[in-house]
Order: structure tokens, then sequence, then C-alpha cells
């Protein structure tokens, strides 16, 4: 048995989790900082890592003390080192070192973008009878969040290729800018999403942007429904024109993108013969992408792991689970290991 003690500080959450095998969750903690960036309508590096660091210690004791533990009964610290925000993932990183220093214990580092894929099918590891249940290798993994857009091939917990990704916008952050043409706040995700449910997907043709291989554009449409919002080549803060209905616009958005995703997805998994397909990352809580998702694995006649909304954004769930991994194979990071923001 291994019991991690994750943290995660990459972004705009600071999240600490206690989970057995890389399967069980004992104790989880979120500290949000979306109030607190939504005033400036996006996250604020600097704004973000001193939240972090008011937050950090506390979150820890929570997820600690929700899993009745302390750090005697923890195996390995996993902190997420790459990629993210540096400030943010050194407040995250620190602490995993301070709390290895004192007590011993040894650190894995582990990559964000790999845990939400893991993320995705750590709900499903949980068999019937408690016992830990691994998928059918290999999905195709499509991560959607604020900062990525991107597919993989899973051969395995933590082997994972990449195919494609955007060449400009995240998917999230083409939603997050969405809502801000149409002066809906931060983040923009849920607020898009609800705001849908009652348009009309049809109203608009925004063009399906098609690039080569695996990868993803979505500048082109963010871009579309500026004009269709502000008028044919508005500036930026130009007011909406008078006759938008921003339920039509934004159901619209969101066909879309979930069409130019699932325009990937579906022949990336044809292509590696996959035994699933895993969607994960913030945009995983989409439900027009969820549904999509369902019927397209339904269609290939494979399995569809998606997070619970709870794990669809950041959280340390993911990265105790995907630590264990590494746990198992002995990979330990010295006290040396370095934040980098990018992973490759
Ligand atoms: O994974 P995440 O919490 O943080 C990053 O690593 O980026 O993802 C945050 C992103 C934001 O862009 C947010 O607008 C988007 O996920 N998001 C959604 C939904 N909920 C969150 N996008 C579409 N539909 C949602 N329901
Ligand atoms: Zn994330």
């Amino acid at each position: 048995m291994v019991r991690i003690l994750g943290i995660e500080s990459s972004c705009d959450e600071t999240a600490a989790a206690v989970v057995d095998d890389g399967y069980r969750v004992l104790g989880q903690r979120v500290a949000s900082q979306v109030d607190l960036h939504a005033r400036f309508g996006g996250v604020i590096p600097e704004v973000a890592s001193r939240s972090h660091l008011e937050a950090i210690f506390p979150v820890i004791d929570d997820a600690l003390a929700e899993a009745g533990c302390t750090l005697a009964d923890i195996d390995a610290i996993a902190v997420t080192t790459t990629p993210g925000l540096v400030g943010c993932l050194l407040v995250g990183l620190s602490a995993a070192k301070g709390l290895s220093l004192a007590t011993g214990l040894p650190i894995v580092s582990v990559n964000h973008v790999h845990a939400h894929i893991y993320g995705g099918i750590m709900p499903s590891m949980m068999g019937a009878d408690g016992e830990r249940v691994d998928p059918t290798w290999p999905l195709a993994s499509l991560v959607v969040s604020g900062g990525h857009s991107s597919l993989y091939e899973s051969r395995g917990p933590s082997e994972h290729r990449l195919l494609g990704r955007t060449i400009d916008d995240a998917v999230g952050e083409a939603y997050d800018k969405v809502s801000a043409i149409l002066g809906l706040g931060y983040p923009g995700g849920p607020v898009i999403d609800r705001l849908a449910q009652t348009g009309n997907p049809k109203a608009y043709r925004f063009k399906r942007t098609n690039i080569d291989g695996f990868d993803f554009s979505f500048s082109g449409l963010k871009t579309a429904v500026r004009y269709a919002a502000r008028g044919p080549n508005a500036r930026r803060g130009a007011p909406l024109l008078d006759d938008i209905v921003p339920a039509d616009l934004a159901a619209s958005f969101q066909a879309a993108a979930v069409d130019i995703l699932a325009a990937k997805l579906v022949p990336c998994a044809e292509s590696i013969g996959a035994r699933g397909l895993v969607v994960c990352g913030g945009v995983a809580a989409n439900s027009a992408l969820r549904t999509r998702c369902q019927a397209e694995a339904d269609t290939l006649g494979i399995p569809l792991f998606l997070p619970p909304m709870a794990l669809a954004t950041d959280n340390a769930v993911m990265i105790a689970g995907l630590g264990a991994e590494h746990a198992f194979a002995e990979r330990w990071a010295g006290l040396e290991v370095d934040a980098a923001p990018r992973a490759d």
C-alpha cells in the first residue's frame, strides 16, 4: 500500500489530497481563487502566487484532517512541477520540499496535464469489491482546459505521447474570451455552457477550423464570435450590436467548439486503435462536450472515461493518484527538482 499526499498549485487553485494506491481518496481540499481573479477578468500570476502562499498549509492541514491522518502516515509527497505559472508552481514545490526536509518523506514530481488524464480514468479504477481495476490501453486522451487543448495516445498511467495540440488559443481560453465579449465575466466556461442551453446552436454558422493532422485552432472561432457580437471588423471594446441574441451566440459558438474537438478526437482514436476515450481538464465539465463524446464513444463501441465535475477542474486528487504510479516505480525526485512553466 502506498499513501500519497498530493499538492497542486499550478494555476488558480490551491489543492491538497490524500490518496491510497492511486485510487482510494481519503481526503481532499481545494481553495479556489476564482472570485479573486474574476475582478480582473483573468488570472494575474502575481496575485495567484501570493494567494497560494496564504492557502497552501491550511489546505494541506485540512486534507490530512479529512483523511484522518498525519504526515507520519504518509509514504510520499506528490507535487505538480510542470506545466503552469512558475511563481505558482514554486509555492507548492517549496511546501513539498519543506515537508520533505522536515519529515524525510520522498517527493515525486507530477506533470499536471498527465494528471488530468489520470483524473479522467481514476473513478473507474474502483472495482466492485474495492479492488483496483485498470483500463485497457491504449486510450485516446483529450485534455481541454484554460491552458491546453491536446490529444495524446495514452499507453499507461504515465505514458502519454502528444499527437496534437492547439496552434493558438486553448478551448477554455476561447470560452473565457467569448464570455468576455458578451460581457458575462470570468471564468466563461460555466456561464456560456448554461446560456447555450437556452439558445439555438444553428442561429450562427461559425466555420469549423480544420487544420492538418491532430492539431486544433480556436482563435478564428473566437474572432468570428466577436464580429458576430460587435459587428464586422469590430475592435476590442466596441459595443455589442443591438439585435444579437446572446444565448444563440453562446449555443452556436459551443456547437462549433465541440465539433472542432470531436473532428480530431474520433480519427485520432481510430488511428491508434484506442480501447477507450478520455476527456479531461476544466472544459470536460462542459455538458455539450460530455454528451457528444459519449455519443462518439458509443459509435466507436469503446468506453468513455470522464472525470466527475470535481475532478475535471484543477485538484490534487489527480496529482496524488498519478503520484502513486511514480512511487510504485520508485521515480523519486531529489530536493534539486525545479518547476518548469512548459512541459516540453
Ligand atoms: O483545468 P482547469 O481548471 O484549469 C486549467 O488548467 O486551465 O480549466 C479551467 C478552464 C477555464 O477556461 C473554464 O472556463 C473552463 O475550464 N471551464 C469550462 C466549463 N467549466 C470550466 N468550459 C466549458 N464549459 C464548462 N462547463
Ligand atoms: Zn488544469
